[in-house]
């Protein structure tokens, strides 16, 4: 059996909507459900030697606390803000407060859609950004997370 407390953990938080994947504007988001995602994530966990938490949560308070209660437990995390990417000061600065790496990701490609999903107020508080990749993104951001960990 593994033992858990010496493997890196990260956070993989989802935002509003997302409980929907799969359901949701399937020519957009993919036909992937946040289940399947998770799945994925969890093989690639496996393989990599970490462990993961997941949340997701329509409210933003709640993502805050999320993001807060995993301070003193995770080495970084992978959030997908959904829509309060482009509205959220309060997770900006959630974001900021933390001090592990987050690596924001988005399903689709924001840059590609309307003008108001081309701004994200995380993207300055975050590590990094990755957008359009669909569950490949989730997976660069977790090998790019336990890479930053064992590097340091
Ligand atoms: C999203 C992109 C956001 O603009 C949108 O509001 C979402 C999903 C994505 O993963 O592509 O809910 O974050």
């Amino acid at each position: 059996m593994q033992d858990d407390s010496a493997t890196p953990r990260f956070l993989v938080l989802n935002g509003p909507n997302l409980n929907l994947l799969g359901r949701r504007e399937p020519a957009t988001y993919g036909t992937l459900t946040l289940d399947a995602i998770v799945a994925r994530l969890e093989a690639r966990a496996r393989a990599l030697g970490c462990t993961l938490i997941f949340a997701q949560s329509n409210h933003e308070g709640a993502l805050i606390d999320h993001l807060h209660a995993q301070i003193d437990v995770v080495a970084g995390a992978i959030f997908n803000p959904g829509g309060y990417t482009h509205t959220s000061v309060a997770l900006h600065d959630a974001v900021r407060a933390v001090p592990y790496p987050v690596i924001e990701v988005h399903l689709s490609n924001v840059h590609a859609r309307e003008e108001f999903r081309h701004r994200s107020l995380i993207a300055p508080a975050a590590r990094g950004q990755i957008v359009g990749l669909g569950v490949y993104g989730y997976l660069a951001a977790l090998e790019t997370l336990m890479g930053l960990t064992t590097d340091a």
